[in-house]
C-alpha cells in the first residue's frame, strides 16, 4: 500500500494570497512552472504513485506571518505551507543570486550576471529556510519533488538529514554549456552540483541540457555516468530529459466553452485586421525587443500589409524590482511608441501593446482569435505559451512562428522556425505566416497538436514518477 505523500517545493506557492479583512483571495502566480505543476493538483494522476492524500506544496509568500495566522491554506487537493523569507535575505537571494546571476548566466547573458559573496550567502540561508519547512512537514515514506534554479542546494540538504526519503529535482530553465557554468567561482559550482545530485532523479527539458549537466558533474565533482546513471559510493542518481508540457485536453476543450467563444468573437469584432499575437513575462530572455525589430522590418518592407494587420503584444509584469527588468520595460515602451508613431495612421495602430496579466478567458480568446503567434525567445528552457497556442487551436487554424532557441522547438518542427536575432528572418517568417494557404496551416497544426496531445503534462509527471520508482529497483540490483 502506498503511504507516502507528495511534497512539492518551489520558490513560490502557486497563488498570491491577498487578504482583506477576514477574507482571503487567491491569484495564480505567473510562469510556466506554476502552470505545469499546478495541473497535477486535483488530477489525481499522481495517486497511482503516491498516497491519495493532498499534495503538500511548500513555497515562499510575501505575506506577513501574522496575516496568514489561523488561515487554512488548503483546498480539496492541496495544502500550502508558506515559507517566510526576511526581506534582506530575499533581496540577495531572489533578486540577487537567483535573478541577477543564475538566470542571466544560464540564459546565455553572462554580461548581465553579477557575482557577489552576499548573494551566495543569502542563497544558502534561503535554501535552509526551505529545508526547515520541509523538515516540519516530511514523514517517513514521503517523496519530495524540488523545483527549479532557486533551490539547487535543497536536495543535498535533504539527502543528509533524510537519507531514506525519495527526492526528485526538476530544472525548469536551460542548463548551460560548461563554458558558461564554469564562470561561477569553484566553491559555488561545487556546492550547486553537489546540491542537485542529492536527488535520486534529476530532470531537464531537453537532451542538450542533460548532456551539459553531466559534463558539469564530471568536471566539477569528477563523477562520470553510464547511460545517464551517476554512480556514487552509496547510491545512484538518474539524470534524464522530461520535456514539460501542458494540459492538452483543457486547452483543446476551451475552444467551445461559451466564455472563450465570447472572448474570441469580441477580439475578432474589435480588430478587423489579421491578428499577430504574443504574450510573455517581461524578460530579456523572451526576445521582446528583437521581436519588435523584426516586426518593424516587416512593416518597412510590406506596405501592402499596412492597415491590414495588427500585432497584439501582451507583456506580463515580472521581477520589476530588478534593475535590468525596469530598464528593459522602458526600452520596450519607447520602441513601441516609435514604431506606432512612424507607421500608424488615424485609423490604425500597428502594435496594440499591453503591460498586464491576462485572465484565462482573455488569454484563450486571443490564442483562438489570432492568425499568427509570434514567439521569439532568445533563450527559453521550454516555453509553454507556444504549446498552449497549438493545443487551443481546436479549429486547426493559426500559424506558429517559433524561435529555434526555445526548448519547445525540438518538439514543434512544423512551426515556422526562426532565429530570434535575425530581424530579416522574423520579417520573412511573418509574411510567410500571413500568406500561408489554409490547407498548409491545417496540416502543420494537426501534426503539432498530435504530438502535444501524446505528451501532455500528465505524461510528463508520469514519466518522472516512473523513473523515481524504477530507480528504487536499480538500487536494489546494485545492493
Ligand atoms: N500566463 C500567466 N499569466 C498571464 C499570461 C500567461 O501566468 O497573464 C502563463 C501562460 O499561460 C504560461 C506561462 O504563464 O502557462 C508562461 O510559461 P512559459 O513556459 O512560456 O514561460 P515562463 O514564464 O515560465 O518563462
Ligand atoms: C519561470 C521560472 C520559475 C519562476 C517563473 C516566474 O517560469 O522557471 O521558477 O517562478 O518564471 O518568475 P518569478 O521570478 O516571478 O517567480
Amino acid at each position: 500500500e502506498k503511504t507516502g505523500r507528495l511534497i512539492i517545493v518551489a520558490y513560490r506557492l502557486p497563488f498570491k494570497i491577498v487578504r482583506e479583512d477576514e477574507h482571503i483571495t487567491l491569484f495564480q502566480n505567473s510562469g510556466g512552472l506554476v502552470s505545469a505543476v499546478l495541473s497535477l493538483v486535483g488530477d489525481g494522476g499522481y495517486a497511482s504513485f503516491y498516497a491519495q492524500d493532498k499534495i503538500q506544496w511548500i513555497g515562499y509568500t510575501d505575506n506577513n506571518p501574522e496575516e496568514l495566522e489561523g488561515q487554512a491554506l488548503e483546498n480539496e487537493s492541496f495544502r500550502a505551507h508558506p515559507v517566510f523569507i526576511p526581506d534582506d535575505i530575499n533581496e540577495n537571494y531572489y533578486e540577487g543570486f537567483c535573478n541577477d546571476l543564475i538566470w542571466p548566466l544560464f540564459h546565455y547573458f553572462p554580461s548581465l550576471a553579477h557575482f557577489h559573496d552576499r548573494y551566495f550567502q543569502a542563497y544558502k540561508e534561503a535554501n535552509e529556510l526551505f529545508f526547515n519547512k520541509v523538515a516540519e512537514v516530511i514523514r517517513p515514506g514521503d517523496v519530495v519533488w524540488v523545483q527549479d534554479y532557486q533551490l539547487m542546494l535543497l536536495p543535498g540538504m535533504l539527502r543528509d538529514k533524510f537519507p531514506h526519503n525519495k527526492i526528485g529535482f526538476f530544472f525548469h530553465i536551460p542548463f548551460p554549456s560548461y563554458e558558461l557554468f564554469r564562470l561561477l567561482p569553484v566553491t559555488w559550482r561545487t556546492a550547486l552540483i553537489e546540491g542537485i545530485i542529492g536527488a535520486d532523479v534529476v530532470g531537464f527539458h531537453t537532451n542538450d541540457y542533460v548532456e551539459y549537466f553531466l559534463k558539469a558533474v564530471r568536471m566539477v565533482s569528477g563523477y562520470g555516468n553510464k547511460l545517464h546513471y551517476i554512480n556514487l559510493s552509496n547510491r545512484i542518481v538518474k539524470v534524464d530529459s522530461f520535456p514539460i508540457s501542458i494540459d492538452f485536453k483543457k486547452f483543446d476543450g476551451a475552444y467551445n466553452e461559451p466564455e472563450i467563444k465570447e472572448a474570441r468573437e469580441l477580439a475578432r469584432d474589435t480588430l478587423k485586421e489579421k491578428i499577430i499575437f504574443s504574450v510573455d513575462r517581461l524578460d530579456y530572455s523572451k526576445g521582446i525587443l528583437h521581436r519588435l525589430s523584426g516586426f518593424e522590418r516587416f512593416l518597412q518592407q510590406h506596405q501592402e500589409w499596412h492597415e491590414r494587420v495588427v500585432f497584439v503584444m501582451v507583456v506580463v509584469p515580472s521581477r520589476d524590482s530588478i534593475g535590468q527588468y525596469q530598464q528593459m520595460k522602458s526600452e520596450i515602451d519607447q520602441t513601441v511608441g516609435r514604431i506606432n508613431s512612424n507607421y500608424g495612421s488615424i485609423n490604425w495602430q500597428p502594435i496594440l501593446y499591453q503591460y498586464r496579466s491576462m485572465s484565462y478567458a482573455e488569454l484563450l480568446g486571443m490564442y483562438t482569435a489570432s492568425d499568427v503567434a509570434l514567439i521569439t525567445p532568445v533563450r527559453d528552457g521550454m516555453n509553454l505559451v507556444c504549446k498552449e497556442y497549438v493545443a487551443s487551436r481546436n479549429d486547426n487554424g493559426g500559424v506558429l512562428i517559433l524561435s529555434e532557441m526555445a526548448g519547445a522547438a525540438a518538439e514543434l518542427g512544423e512551426a515556422i522556425i526562426i532565429n530570434p536575432l535575425d530581424n530579416q528572418g522574423i520579417a520573412d517568417g511573418i509574411i510567410k505566416a500571413l500568406e500561408m494557404p489554409p490547407e498548409e496551416q491545417q496540416k502543420r497544426m494537426e501534426a503539432m497538436r498530435e504530438r502535444i496531445k501524446e505528451y501532455d503534462v500528465f505524461a510528463w509527471t508520469n514519466d518522472f514518477f516512473t523513473q523515481m520508482t524504477m530507480l528504487e529497483q536499480e538500487h536494489d540490483k546494485l545492493r
